[in-house]
C-alpha cells in the first residue's frame, strides 16, 4: 500500500502559509495535541499549550512523566517484537507520530512488521500520511476505541492484521481517556475477546496510588480536577480499576507498575517524585 499524496498537507503546522485543514478545530484544545505540547512536538496550538501550561504550573515534571511514558512504550514494543515473536500490532489512541513510533520500534527488529494505528483525532490521520508513505508494512486509520467491532471491522486495518495471529494490542495513555459511564472495561472485554491466544496486551495509564504512595494519590486528585474541567477527560484509577482491563490474561513480570519500572534499560534513571506513581503500566499475554 502506498501513498501518492506524500507531503501535500504534512507540512501545513511547519507553515507553508496555508492554515490547518477544515477538520482540525483549533478552539477546543485536543487529547493528541496536548500530549504532543508534553512531549515538545510542533503539533499543538495556544489552546492545546494553555492547559499545559497550566499543568507545569501544579506538576512541574509532568513533561519527564511524558518522555517515561513514550520510553515505556519503546520498551514494551521492543520486547513484544524482540522476544515474544509478535509481527502485528494494533495501537489505540496512537496520537501524533514523534520520536520512536511503535513501527520504527518494531520494524527495527523485523521489517515486515505489520502496525495499525488508530485514533479518534483527524490531526493524526493527517499526520499519519507522511508515516505511509515511506512505509507499506504501516498504515493509520480513524476510528474510535468506543466502537471496537468497527475497529476490527475496518477493511484497512484488516489488510494488516491477521487474526487468526497472535496480535500486540497497544492501549498507551488512551483508557484513562474513557469516562467509567463510557464502560471502558467493557470496551476493553471487547478489545481482547478476538485475538488469538499468545496475543498480548500492554496498557499505560494515569494511576491512582491510594496509600501506596498517598502524595501521589493527592496529586492524581488534583491533576483529575484539572483535567475535567479544562478538557474534558483524564481518570487516575485504582489498582484494582486497572487490572480489571486484563481480564484473564497473564501478567508479564514486573506487573503493574510505574512505567519507568518497567524493565527500564541499563542507565534509564528517573526521579521517583510524587508524579513517578501517578503512571503505571503493565503487559500481559492471552493464555
Ligand atoms: C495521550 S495520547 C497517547 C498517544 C500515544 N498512545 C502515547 O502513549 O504516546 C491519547 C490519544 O488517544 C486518542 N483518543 C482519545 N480518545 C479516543 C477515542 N475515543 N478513540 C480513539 N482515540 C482516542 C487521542 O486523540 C490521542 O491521540
Amino acid at each position: 500500500m502506498g501513498v501518492s499524496d506524500r507531503g501535500e498537507d504534512w507540512n501545513w503546522t511547519k507553515n507553508d502559509g496555508a492554515g490547518p485543514p477544515p477538520e482540525i478545530d483549533i478552539t477546543k484544545p485536543s487529547i493528541a495535541r496536548v500530549y504532543d505540547f508534553f512531549l515538545d512536538g510542533k503539533d499543538n496550538f495556544a489552546v492545546d499549550r494553555e492547559i499545559g501550561e497550566m499543568t507545569l504550573r501544579i506538576v512541574p515534571d509532568a513533561k519527564e512523566a511524558g518522555r517515561a511514558s513514550r520510553r515505556f512504550l519503546q520498551r514494551v514494543v521492543h520486547h513484544l517484537a524482540a522476544e515474544e515473536g509478535i509481527r502485528q500490532f494494533i495501537d489505540l489512541g496512537s496520537g501524533l507520530p514523534t520520536q520512536g513510533n511503535v513501527h520504527e520500534v518494531a520494524q527495527r527488529v523485523d521489517p515486515s512488521a505489520r502496525v495499525v494505528y488508530v485514533d479518534n483525532d483527524p490531526i493524526v490521520l493527517t499526520h499519519g500520511r507522511a508515516l505511509l508513505a515511506t512505509n507499506d508494512t504501516t498504515t493509520v486509520i480513524q476510528a474510535d476505541i468506543r466502537d471496537p467491532e468497527a475497529i476490527y471491522a475496518n477493511a484497512t486495518l484488516r489488510r494488516f492484521i491477521d487474526f487468526s495471529e497472535p496480535v500486540g494490542l497497544l492501549m498507551f495513555s488512551i483508557l484513562h481517556h474513557l469516562h467509567d459511564d463510557e464502560d471502558p472495561w467493557g470496551i476493553a472485554d471487547r478489545l481482547r475477546e478476538p485475538l488469538a491466544p499468545g496475543s498480548f496486551l500492554a496498557m499505560a495509564n494515569f494511576f491512582d496510588a491510594q496509600d501506596e504512595h498517598p502524595e501521589s494519590s493527592k496529586q492524581a486528585e488534583t491533576m483529575e480536577k484539572v483535567f475535567n474541567e479544562h478538557l474534558g477527560t483524564g481518570r487516575w484509577r485504582t489498582r484494582e480499576e486497572l487490572m480489571r482491563f486484563v481480564g484473564d490474561f497473564e501478567l508479564l513480570e514486573p506487573g503493574l507498575v510505574p512505567l519507568a519500572d518497567w524493565r527500564p534499560e541499563p542507565g534509564e534513571s528517573w526521579e521517583r517524585s510524587a508524579t513517578y506513581y501517578t503512571f503505571s503500566g503493565a503487559v500481559a499475554r492471552k493464555p
